[in-house]
């Protein structure tokens, strides 16, 4: 990854590694995790070649849309780390609060981020593990819309934060935002666990109480959307009255047009 100079504000303990363009910041970050670099590294891209969503999907990547990814190494146990995507998720949502005055940005599970119900933002957790079964590293990738957005499949629909708000942001300004609100996050999560993160999460979560759609693979499953649990899984209550716990999946609102 070719590196450009230019004065970006972080937290103590990050360092940027930036470039114009890439094929995905989250490839990257990888690499440099199993080439020994130490954990803090931040790799941003004004575009990327080649950028990746969950499930295999592309993230489409132009330039002036945020595309960055956070090394970060540390002896923790897989459930722990994934708790790490809410508080990326969280911090992506009180970065663009504390830039843009409305309308406030909202948490769609597992890690999407949506203005007025449509998707704004995104978020990739990839992790290796050791022999011992902690985790080794973990790079959280993180696509924002700031000036563009793609057309989704399947229905689902994007914005971007110019289209919602009218204010057209830099990337710098969000990632240096980002990376503050998800470091001041990672410390209440280092100090007292999932608890605050995940009742900050289900105070800004889109569609609590209202019916979903959730789609594993080839299965369906439609229930209220009820909780989220201690572990980062969705709680739905089934129209039998089950209470069902979701790990992964894709959620549709189940609402009149
Ligand atoms: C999603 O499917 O919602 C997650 C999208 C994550 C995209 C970001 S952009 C920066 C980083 N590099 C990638 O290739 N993907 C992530």
């Amino acid at each position: 990854m070719a590196t450009r100079k230019s004065t970006v504000h972080l937290p103590t303990g990050y360092r940027l590694i930036s470039c114009d363009s890439v094929g995905s910041t989250n490839d990257e970050a990888k690499r440099l995790a199993l080439a020994g670099e130490e954990s803090g590294a931040v790799l941003w891209a004004r575009e990327q070649t080649a950028g990746r969503g969950r499930r295999g999907r592309p993230w489409v990547s132009p330039p002036g849309n945020l595309y960055c990814s956070l090394l970060l190494k540390a002896d923790w146990p897989p459930f722990r780390a994934s708790q790490l995507s809410f508080v990326t998720a969280l911090g992506v949502c009180e970065a663009i609060d504390r830039l843009v005055d409305r309308p406030r940005a909202r948490c769609k599970w597992p890690n999407d981020v949506l203005m007025q119900g449509r998707k704004l933002a995104g978020v990739l957790l990839e992790s290796a593990s050791e022999q011992s079964g902690q985790v080794d590293w973990l790079v959280l990738g993180l696509g924002v819309n700031i000036v563009s957005h793609p057309e989704l499949p399947d229905g689902d629909t994007a914005t971007d934060i110019k289209t919602e708000t009218g204010v057209e942001l830099g990337a710098q300004e969000l990632l240096e935002a980002f990376v503050g609100c998800f470091d001041d996050r990672r410390r209440d999560w280092e100090a007292a666990g999932f608890g605050p993160i995940r009742e900050a999460w289900l105070e800004r979560a889109e569609g609590l109480g209202e019916m979903v759609r959730v789609t594993i693979d080839d299965e369906e499953v439609d229930g209220r959307f009820d909780d989220l649990a201690e572990t980062g899984e969705l709680v739905l209550v089934l129209a039998n009255g089950e209470r069902r716990r979701l790990s992964a999946g894709d959620v549709r609102y189940l609402r009149a047009a």
